[in-house]
Parts: structure tokens; C-alpha cells; sequence
């Protein structure tokens, strides 16, 4: 209900509407859209009302309220059932508990902040209000070798979003980092689970540093990181982005079900900044690979060649970018 009132007050923003005309075109009573209005206003968005002529929109909260990405949100099915917090945890953590219960795929789970909010390799992802921090569940019929396709699909699918939509000119550094010039805008944590050799579900989650301050950083974590907003030098609209990434996030796993991972590596090898570059990949243990990075396989292992003119595949770990 909330989402079909604020759609008329979007429709209706440059003018007032009377309280009757938002019921009747709903079929509600008078009394549920005032109920609903001091919702909208209790969630901080800003209504002008006069007696004789109703209701008009002054001022939206940009926040990442359910009935605000359901409002217009043009996919089938990922992101028809949301679960948001003001704070939590980690959206992962939260994902994993609902698919667990059996929550459908295309729930997603998002939140302004989170307090534990967690990154590849055991690393702490810091949440602050301003990001989109997202997780989506996914039920594909595939072995559970290949769930790390879909961390390389979800970065193509987050580098064309902030490419197409925000007209940013966006890599990717191997497996999964989104870079805006040689600075990390989004990261991408997968995790899946598998019983008796089938996956379950897969968590996809995706952490964007949308109206995010990287100043207020501790100074490791800010020499490396940018956000849309001191990239563009404005305020984004959260759920708008939010909206564009699920259609071409729809599309792009609808593809990847079709059995198309091919084009879609494809796609990832045009946006990589990694492959032609001189990388040094950090493994557990302190072990370091380096080498030049000349390809990536089907499963998204790194080929790098190295000094010596060997090749060698690396599976996973952090990769530096280094200068030639
Ligand atoms: C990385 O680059 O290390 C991955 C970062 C992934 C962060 C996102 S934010 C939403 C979801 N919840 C988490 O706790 N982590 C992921």
C-alpha cells in the first residue's frame, strides 16, 4: 500500500492531491491513506498539507525503504520480497539465517549500516550510512564448483550498472573489486551452501560506498577506497541505483542460468583492469605469487605468467596491481 501512495505522490509532485482522490484511486478508506501518510512521514519524508487541497511531496529521505525500491522496480522476481534494517549485523549473516527458513530467490536483504558487516578473506567491511549494502538469495541448479561464476557475474553486472547509470568510467580487479581509476567503489562477497554435493543457495553480497564519505576512514582503508558521490560530487539516489542494479543484476543471472557464463566472462575479461597488468597475488601463509595476469579460466582462476615464463593459475587471494 505504502509504495502505490507514494507512486501517486511522485506522480503528483509538482501539485497537491486531496486525501479522498489518493483513496478512491486506491479503493481505501480516507483513514488508511492519512495512516499511511504518517508512515511516509514518520520514515522522514517531508509533506506540505492544506485543508482544501490535500497532500503534496516536498522532500524524500533517500533511504533504502522497501516500498521505495518496489516502487516502479522493473524485474521479474529479484527483489519482490525485502527485508530491511536501519542497522544490522551483516546482511549475509541475515540472507543466510532466510534461506535457510527457505526464503525465496530474489530476496534480498539490505540495510542503511551494519556493525559487523564482513569482507572477502575474514576482512571487516565497514558499513557507515550512505552505502547500499546489500545481500541476494539465489537458488541456482548448478554443481557447487561453480558458485564462484556467480561472484564474476555480479561484478559485471555492478560495473555495467555504475557505467551505464552513473556514466562512471569502472574496472574490475580481479575476482571481484569494482574500481573507479585504481580506487575500490564496491566489493562482492559470495557465499554458498552446499548439502550432499548440491547447492542449497547461494548469499550474493554487494557493498557499495554510494553517498559514503571515504574521509571518514581510517587512513589504510581511505587511501584505497572512492564513493559515487565524490566521483560524481553529488548525492546519488539510493534506491533508484538500487532498482537499476537488481534489472541488470535479473538479466544478467537470468543469462548465466541459460548457460551463457561464456559471454558473461567475456563481458568481466572487457572490464577487467587486471588482465594485462603486472599483479602480485597475497595467499594465505604470507605466500606471494607474481606475475603478469594474462587470462582468467571458465572456473575464475587468474593466469598469470610469470618471471621465469611459466604459467601458473591462481585460485584465490588479494591482488595488488603493481606498476611495470
Ligand atoms: C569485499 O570486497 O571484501 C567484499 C565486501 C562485501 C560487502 C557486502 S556489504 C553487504 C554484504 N554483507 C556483508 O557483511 N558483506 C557484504
Amino acid at each position: 500500500m505504502l509504495e502505490k501512495i507514494l507512486e501517486i505522490l511522485y506522480q503528483n509532485q509538482n501539485k497537491h492531491i486531496l486525501p479522498d482522490e489518493i483513496a478512491s484511486t486506491l479503493g481505501i478508506n480516507e483513514n488508511e491513506v492519512k495512516k499511511a501518510i504518517q508512515t511516509l512521514e514518520d520514515d522522514g519524508y517531508t509533506l506540505e498539507f492544506t485543508p482544501n487541497s490535500g497532500y503534496k511531496l516536498k522532500k524524500s529521505p533517500n533511504l533504502l525503504l522497501p516500498y521505495e525500491i518496489k516502487n516502479n522496480l522493473e524485474t521479474d522476481y529479484i527483489g519482490h520480497e525485502i527485508y530491511y534494517f536501519e542497522e544490522v549485523d551483516s546482511t549475509n549473516n541475515v540472507a543466510k539465517k532466510l534461506a535457510e527458513d527457505g526464503a525465496a530467490e530474489g530476496t534480498i536483504v539490505i540495510a542503511e549500516t551494519q556493525t559487523r558487516g564482513r569482507g572477502r578473506r575474514g576482512k571487516t567491511w565497514l558499513s557507515p550510512t550512505g552505502g547500499v549494502w546489500m545481500s541476494i538469495i539465489l537458488r541456482p541448479n548448478i554443481p557447487p564448483a561453480e558458485a564462484p561464476q556467480l561472484t564474476l557475474m555480479t561484478g559485471v553486472a555492478a560495473a555495467e550498472t555504475l557505467k551505464e547509470e552513473c556514466g562512471l568510467n569502472v574496472g574490475i580487479k580481479w575476482p571481484n573489486d569494482i574500481l573507479i581509476g585504481s580506487k575500490k567503489v564496491c566489493g562482492i562477497l559470495t557465499e554458498a551452501n552446499a548439502k550432499f554435493s548440491t547447492l542449497d543457495y547461494v548469499v550474493v553480497g554487494i557493498g557499495i560506498d554510494a553517498n559514503v564519505d571515504p574521509e571518514i576512514f581510517p587512513s589504510e582503508v581511505r587511501k584505497g577506497a572512492t564513493s559515487l558521490k565524490m566521483e560524481l560530487n553529488k548525492e546519488i539516489k539510493g534506491p533508484l541505483l538500487v532498482q537499476k542494479f537488481l534489472k541488470r543484476f535479473e538479466s544478467t543471472y537470468n543469462s548465466f542460468k541459460e548457460g551463457n557464463f561464456p559471454e558473461i566472462l567475456n563481458e568481466w575479461r572487457k572490464l577487467s583492469k587486471t588482465i594485462g597488468s603486472d599483479v602480485e597475488v597475497r595467499k594465505q601463509l604470507g605466500k606471494v605469487v607474481k606475475g603478469e595476469a594474462i587470462g582468467i579460466t571458465q572456473n575464475g582462476a587468474l593466469i598469470l605468467e610469470l618471471e621465469d615464463g611459466s604459467l601458473r593459475k591462481v585460485i584465490s587471494g588479494e591482488c595488488l596491481h603493481v606498476k611495470k
